[in-house]
């Protein structure tokens, strides 16, 4: 595990974007696993700046996200696929047929996701953030490890955690569909951003702690390709040491 940390959260969520920039550029149709929430949003800022300077270009790039909402609306701007619609899709040449997202139908379409990923040869990056509780792509801390695609139930840490982007902790759906801690650890490569100081703890935890689906992020100790990248405050306790 490689773990590296920044002065500030930008650099550290840009560095992930040179790592996936710097994937595409070494495979034209690169697999790329997709994060949403605040920390993945400068590494997408970077690479639309680079797609528009024409320094990367994702006509045969594919994608497949993490996770969604159950039971929300596509078009619902609270939807994840909304917010990669904002944040990347609108805004690079990727084509929409290479596009992926879990479908918050439930559990109905599960299996067809994990044979999409597979069908596409696996993710070769995996873009993450990561939970206060340690969840990675809204794999909540559990008795046991998932593997593949799956309806989760939101844990109320998360619930208020995402509060902040709808109205009230009321409107944040109690369910999603994750891809599962199988298909990430599945990816060639790993790159979790971490940023914040409510997120120290979590980090620490992923690096030092037991392997443990209490920490569904210290599976990642396993993972034979895995970057973790923060800034000064999330890896504070590490700092620390
Ligand atoms: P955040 O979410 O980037 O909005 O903090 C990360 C996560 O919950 O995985």
């Amino acid at each position: 595990m490689e773990f590296h940390v920044y002065e500030n959260a930008r650099a550290a969520c840009e560095a992930a974007g040179v790592l996936i920039a710097a994937q595409i550029t070494r495979k034209g149709d690169s697999v790329l696993g997709l994060a949403t929430g605040s920390t993945p949003i400068p590494a997408y800022e970077m690479l639309t700046q680079w797609y528009d300077r024409g320094v990367i270009d994702f006509d045969r790039v594919r994608t497949f996200n993490l996770d969604e909402y159950v039971g929300i609306d596509h078009k619902n701007p609270l939807s994840y696929h909304a917010f990669m619609q904002e944040h990347l899709f609108s805004k690079v040449n990727l084509r929409p047929e290479n596009v992926h997202l879990p479908s918050g139908n439930g559990a109905a379409d599960a299996e067809a996701y994990d044979k999409a990923i597979h069908g596409a040869g696996g993710i070769d990056i995996q873009l993450l953030g990561i939970g206060r509780n340690g969840h990675i792509g809204f794999n909540e801390p559990a008795d046991d490890f998932t593997y593949g695609t799956h309806v989760v139930t939101l844990t109320a840490d998360t619930i208020e955690a995402n509060a902040r982007f709808f109205k009230s902790a009321d409107e944040v759906p109690r369910q999603a569909v994750s891809m599962g801690i199988g298909n990430i650890m599945a990816a060639k490569c790993v790159v979790l951003v971490a940023t914040g100081e409510n997120k120290a703890k979590a980090v620490y935890d992923t690096i030092r702690g037991p392997i443990t689906p209490r920490v569904p992020a210290s599976v990642l100790q396993l993972h034979p390709c895995c970057v973790i990248l923060t800034d000064r405050e999330a890896g504070k306790l590490m700092l620390e040491e």
